[in-house]
């Protein structure tokens, strides 16, 4: 591992994974792939450590001539795959973007692959997936496992299975060497505020409605986006070709006891006249919207040693108070990517 591909390396996991290899690993160079959608901007990028060995493009992963190019001059070892539509909401409100991206993006770039080291240049190919793909759970079903059928059911899951089994395809036909990861819902630093967490630290201390979709009683499992960094250079570093590796926190707050606990940290650092948690309102429910995700993390504990951590509550103090730190970020992200529309779009009832 020497030339690395990271694709969506301005949006928050990918930001915060070449600020972590950057840090980590004295002789790799990274080659950032990100076209700067609304969800990845070059603030996010701002003081990496050594940031000489860092080289920016902006452009489309579906663009084939230029992800050739790029594994041809760089002479690309590593491709760290981020690059994706993100956000259920905006898969329920607009899927097309979602398959364009995830799908034929990801193949733009498993093709691009296939190219490079057909000559006998060895890779790796490192997909990031989600456990969305698994569908949902009941309060009694076992967790997640690699061996649990997919079963997605929003256009985001159903496009991030597309885009997994590709990837597995590439291994089973062409013997491209790949590595998966599907993690759980991620948080921390540079989150995009259209996500939970953000979103409801940024309208916690502007005043806002607190928006909990349905009764609230959802289960995520929440990682902490270095947690997850780190088992993505494990799996580069020990991981076997062809394998899937879980990835989550190790907890499962329903959302409400999320929103509350982020209301009580908000309440120590910023206090106000009347405790934030009154500001909690309940919504129209999501679409569609999954139960409960649980995700079983015994592979990658035994394979490769990895654990979380950070505790949800560690963890969520810290991302609370870099938020409270980082208002400028936030300002300059939201000036530029027309939050207020989307907002106003998803949240109208
Ligand atoms: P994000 O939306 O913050 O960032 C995505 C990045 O991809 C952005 O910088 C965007 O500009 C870029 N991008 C979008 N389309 C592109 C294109 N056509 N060409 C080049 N770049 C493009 O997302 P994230 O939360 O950092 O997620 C990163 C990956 O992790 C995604 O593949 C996502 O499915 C997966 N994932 C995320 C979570 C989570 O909780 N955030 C959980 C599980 C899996
Ligand atoms: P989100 O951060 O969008 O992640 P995902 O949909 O990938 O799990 O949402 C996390 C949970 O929070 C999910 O159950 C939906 C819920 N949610 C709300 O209740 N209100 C909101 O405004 C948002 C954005 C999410």
């Amino acid at each position: 591992m020497k030339k690395i591909l990271v694709t969506g390396g301005a949006g928050f996991i990918g930001s915060n994974f070449v600020r972590y290899l950057l840090k980590k690993e004295a002789n790799i160079e990274i080659v950032n792939l990100d076209i700067l959608a609304y969800a990845g901007s070059l603030e996010n990028l701002k003081n990496l450590p050594d940031p000489e060995r860092h080289y920016f493009i902006q452009g489309d992963i579906c663009d084939a001539e230029l992800v050739g190019r790029l594994m041809r001059e760089y002479k690309i070892d590593t491709i760290v795959h981020f690059a994706a539509e993100s956000h259920v909401d905006r898969s329920i409100l607009g899927p097309v973007p979602f398959v364009h991206t995830n799908v034929m993006g990801t193949t733009t770039l498993l093709e691009a692959a296939r190219q490079a080291w057909s000559q006998g240049q060895n890779g790796h190919f490192h997909h990031i997936s989600t456990d969305e793909v698994f569908g949902t759970l009941s309060a009694d079903d076992p967790a997640f496992n690699e061996s649990t059928p997919y079963s997605p059911r929003s256009p985001y899951s159903a496009s991030k299975v597309s885009s997994d089994h590709l990837v597995r395809a590439y291994f089973h036909t062409y013997d491209l060497p790949i590595t998966i990861t599907n993690c759980s819902n991620n948080y921390g630093a540079y989150q995009f505020p259209e996500k939970l967490i953000p979103l409801i630290i940024l309208n916690a201390i502007n005043g806002k409605a607190l928006p909990i979709y349905g009764d609230g009683l959802q289960i995520r499992d929440w990682l902490h986006v270095e947690d997850h960094c780190e088992a993505i250079y494990l799996v580069l570093k020990d991981g076997e070709m062809g394998e899937t590796y879980n990835v989550g926190g190790g907890n499962q707050p329903t959302n409400l006891v999320l929103v509350n606990e982020i209301c009580s940290i908000l309440d120590t650092l910023q206090p106000t006249a009347v405790p934030y948690s009154s500001l909690i309102s309940h919504i129209r429910d999501r679409l569609g919207h999954d139960r409960r995700y649980a995700i079983d993390t015994s592979k990658i504990e035994k394979k490769l040693g990895w654990k979380p951590r950070y505790t949800i509550a560690d963890g969520l103090e810290k991302t609370v108070q870099w938020y409270l730190d980082n208002m400028d970020w936030v300002e300059k992200i939201l000036k530029k990517k027309n939050y207020q529309a989307w907002l106003d779009k998803n949240y109208q009832q």
